[in-house]
This record gives structure tokens, sequence and C-alpha cells, in this order.
């Protein structure tokens, strides 16, 4: 099973409302980004981690090589897109032959555990697409012009999370059939789904959520902070 991982790292963190990409906004003293790739990098079946980053962050990337070099497995960054389905299909593009199954991960995910991303290799290599996602505790609304539409089931509610694995073949068909109706989905499984493939969904952990606002940022870095102190605690 040879499989590279896509760090997405290319969009602009507008929610977040920092003066810089969110991609680069430190976490306990280290860019988002860093601990993408050091988390991908660490998963023994990962060949290769590919950055996708802006055009315009590439000085902010420059910056970043004295730490970038104790990371193993990194390819040179790759350009995204103004689209997140633009920047997923720059680092496909990057992928030769040789790379049958591709990892796609949000950089905004700093938490994701190696044990969880190798559970999600593991299931896609029986069924060709397979997602990390946990349920939801919140009852899930449909709404429509401020008005509920549906309810759907919360015990079928699962929200998304990445790293998301695809056969590269199966990703290449669903980005171009959904570039060809002019579809733009919001994460990359949905486009395998249009291909009427099903996609395998593998419980992940809790706390590999997408920092997306403010309080996000601010809750992580209380939760390492608490991590930390624990671990000093500890004899
Ligand atoms: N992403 C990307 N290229 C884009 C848009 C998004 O590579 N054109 C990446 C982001 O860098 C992020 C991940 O996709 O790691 C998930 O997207 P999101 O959380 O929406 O991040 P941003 O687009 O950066 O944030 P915002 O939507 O608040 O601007
Ligand atoms: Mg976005």
């Amino acid at each position: 099973m040879s499989v590279a991982a896509l760090v997405l790292a290319a969009g602009r963190g507008e929610r977040l409302g920092l003066p810089m990409p969110k991609a680069f906004v430190p976490l306990v003293g280290r860019p988002l980004l860093l601990h993408a790739l050091a988390a991908m990098a660490s998963v023994p079946a990962i060949v290769r981690v590919v950055p996708v980053i802006a055009r315009a962050d590439l000085g902010r990337w420059e910056r970043l090589a004295p730490e970038l070099a104790g990371i193993p497995k990194l390819a040179e960054p790759v350009f995204g897109g103004a689209e997140r389905q633009d920047s997923v299909r720059a680092g496909l593009a990057t992928l030769g032959p040789e790379i049958e199954w591709v990892a796609v991960h949000d950089a905004a995910r700093p938490f994701v555990r190696p044990a969880a991303v190798a559970r999600v290799l593991e299931a896609a290599r029986a069924s060709g697409a397979a997602i990390l996602a946990a349920p939801v505790s919140d009852t899930i609304k449909r709404v429509r012009a401020g008005r509920v539409a549906e309810t759907p089931p919360r015990a079928e509610c699962w929200a998304a999370q990445t790293p998301q694995v695809f056969r590269v073949e199966l990703l290449r068909e669903a980005l171009a059939k959904a570039s060809a109706e002019g579809r733009m989905a919001t994460d990359d499984a949905q486009l395998v789904e249009w291909l009427g493939v099903a996609v395998a969904v593998v419980l992940g952990d809790a706390d590999n959520q997408k920092l997306t606002g403010p309080e996000d940022l601010a809750a992580a870095e209380r939760r390492l902070a608490d991590s930390e102190a624990e671990r000093g605690r500890r004899p």
C-alpha cells in the first residue's frame, strides 16, 4: 500500500480573523501546519507528505526551514488554488504512478493521531474510500430560509473529519466529474459519493477537530497546556 498524504494549507483562515493565514498560526509555539505535517509523517504506511500552500505564503514556508528539516518524507510544497477542491487537484497532480493511495488532511486539524490514520488507511484498503468521522452530540437540523426543513435522525449524523483516504485514481475521476459538472464539494468524500461509490466511515477521535474560529484556537491552547501540566505532575 503506497500512500501519500496531502496536507492542505492553502486557505486564508478568514474565520480565525488573524493577520496571518491559519496554517501558519502558532499553537504552543509551532504553526498548525507543522503539527499536521509531523503527525502524518509519523504514520509508517505514508511514504510521502505533500504540503499544499498558497503561492503568497512561500516566504512564510521558507522561514520554517529549520523546523521542517526535522520532518521526514516531506516533499516540496505545491501551490494550491482559490477553492479547496483546486488545492486537492494541485496536490494530486504531483503524485507519480507509484502512489496508489492518497490521504487528504486539513492543516487545520493539528491533533490527528497516527493510530486513527492507520485505522482509516486500513478501511480504505478494503473499500477504496474511507473517512474519519465522529458522531454528533447535537441534533442536526436542515434549515432553509430560516425554517427547519428536516431533522435527520441524530444516530445517523456524524461530523466528517480528515484524513480522508482514497485510491488515487478514484479521487482523480471524482474531481474530473465534479469540475465537468461545475459542482463544489465541502469535503473530498462528497466528490467520491457523487460517483456513486460507497465511502467507509471510521470512528475518529473527538479531539480531531478542525480549528476554525478564535475560540477553537484558545481551547486548543488550553488543552495542550493542561496536558503538558499533567505530564509534568507524573512521577
Ligand atoms: N484549504 C486549501 N485551499 C483552499 C481552501 C482551504 O488548502 N483554497 C485548506 C485550509 O488551509 C484548511 C483546510 O483546507 O487547512 C480546511 O479549510 P478551512 O478550515 O475552511 O480553512 P480556511 O479556508 O483557511 O479558513 P476560512 O474558511 O475561515 O477562510
Ligand atoms: Mg475555508
